[in-house]
């Protein structure tokens, strides 16, 4: 079991040291950690956001471990020396074309969500986002039209087979769970997402247990606060689903509880290689204080055991004192609590 662990910018070394401890906590025979740089740090030590031997490194890899990349000091920088080009370079080239975003309401945290307790406690969906194309991996640029005005554009597309592929796992995994899948697009302006629909309609016929819904993007943001609790998986494109997830984040009290498992095709001895991360940022604002929380890597670090190692126990176990630390008010100040990301991490630890 090699784990490539990239901590990164801002917050990402401080949370990824504790999801670290807990998986070193576990003494899993086998484990073998090693370290590499990613994002604005590896952009200041090597002059690349992914250098090549951070390449090399994932791909020897069972699994990533990744914390967070982005550092507002690099913004001038052209966009392809940019932070935030590690983690999409790492998710194109290691084709990590499926994005599960679970988020679930963790008993004792009603009160802390943006909702109404009432609404908050139906929460229970998982996104599966589609992290290979869309106008995030398009041709874009900047230009001057013919009457001298500057113009930024963006090129949105998706092919057919990267539709039905995301649709398939988007599929097998509401097979798993609720049997309810909603797709979402913005078929009514879109050709992109008439496409998908079209496609994910295709597919809904190998799958006759599972009901398939469609909603227009706008309509499932409001439904993510009007009434979560009519979701079980949702599937979406890149865009959407980077946006989707981190409003369903604040659904659940905080973005400092949601991890990912960004999953390809790729297989390992125990199941499927995947870079795993938070589904938050560096926060730069509150890097090296100590304050961030550790929760959404920890997290992170239990669907790596489940994904990638086929260890379903542990994964669960590492949930349970999760939900238990957070049960028993061991919180930091994104929920409103005095813990740091020490207590909370030593808090999980003690409850493993
Ligand atoms: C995420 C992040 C990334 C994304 C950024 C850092 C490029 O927001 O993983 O949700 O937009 O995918
Ligand atoms: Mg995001």
């Amino acid at each position: 079991m090699k784990i490539a662990v990239f901590p990164g910018d801002g917050i990402g070394p401080e949370v990824t040291a504790e999801a670290v401890r807990v998986l070193e906590a576990l003494r899993l025979p086998g484990l073998t950690l090693f370290e590499g740089d990613v994002g604005a740090t590896a952009y200041r030590r090597h002059g690349h956001p992914l250098p090549e031997e951070t390449l090399i490194m994932a791909r020897e890899a069972d699994a990533v471990l990744f914390g967070a990349v982005g550092d507002p000091a690099c913004d001038h920088l052209e966009r392809a020396l940019r932070p935030e080009q590690a983690v999409l370079g790492l998710r194109a080239e290691l084709g990590l074309f499926a994005n599960l975003r679970p988020a679930t309401m963790f008993a004792g945290l009603e009160e802390h969500s943006a909702l109404r307790p009432e609404v908050a406690r139906q929460i229970d969906l998982l996104i599966v986002r589609e992290l290979n194309g869309d106008v995030y991996f398009g041709a874009k640029g900047q230009r001057v039209t013919e009457s001298g005005e500057r113009e930024g554009w963006d090129n949105m597309s998706y092919s057919e087979s990267e539709v039905r592929r995301i649709a398939h796992t988007a599929f097998r995994a509401a097979q798993g769970r609720g049997k309810k899948l909603t797709s979402v697009d913005k078929a009514n302006v879109l050709e992109t997402s008439q496409l998908w629909r079209d496609v994910v309609i295709e597919v809904a016929a190998d799958y006759p247990e599972v009901s398939l819904d469609h909603l227009y993007v706008d309509n499932a943001a409001m439904q993510l606060v009007r009434a979560p609790g009519q979701f079980d998986v949702i599937v979406t494109g890149n865009l959407f689903g980077d946006i989707l997830s981190d409003q369903a984040s604040m659904c659940v009290g905080s973005i400092g509880l949601l991890p990912s498992a960004s999953l390809g095709e790729r297989q390992t001895a125990h199941g499927t290689f995947g870079l795993y991360e938070p589904i938050h940022g560096s926060a730069p604002d509150i890097a090296g204080q100590g304050k961030a929380n550790p929760l959404a890597a920890i997290l992170s670090a239990a669907m790596m055991l489940r994904h990638s190692f086929g260890l379903e126990e542990a994964a669960a176990k590492v949930e349970a004192a999760v939900g238990a630390t957070v049960r028993d008010g061991v919180l930091g100040a994104d929920l409103g609590g005095t813990a740091s990301t020490k207590e909370i991490a030593d808090a999980v630890l003690a409850r493993l």
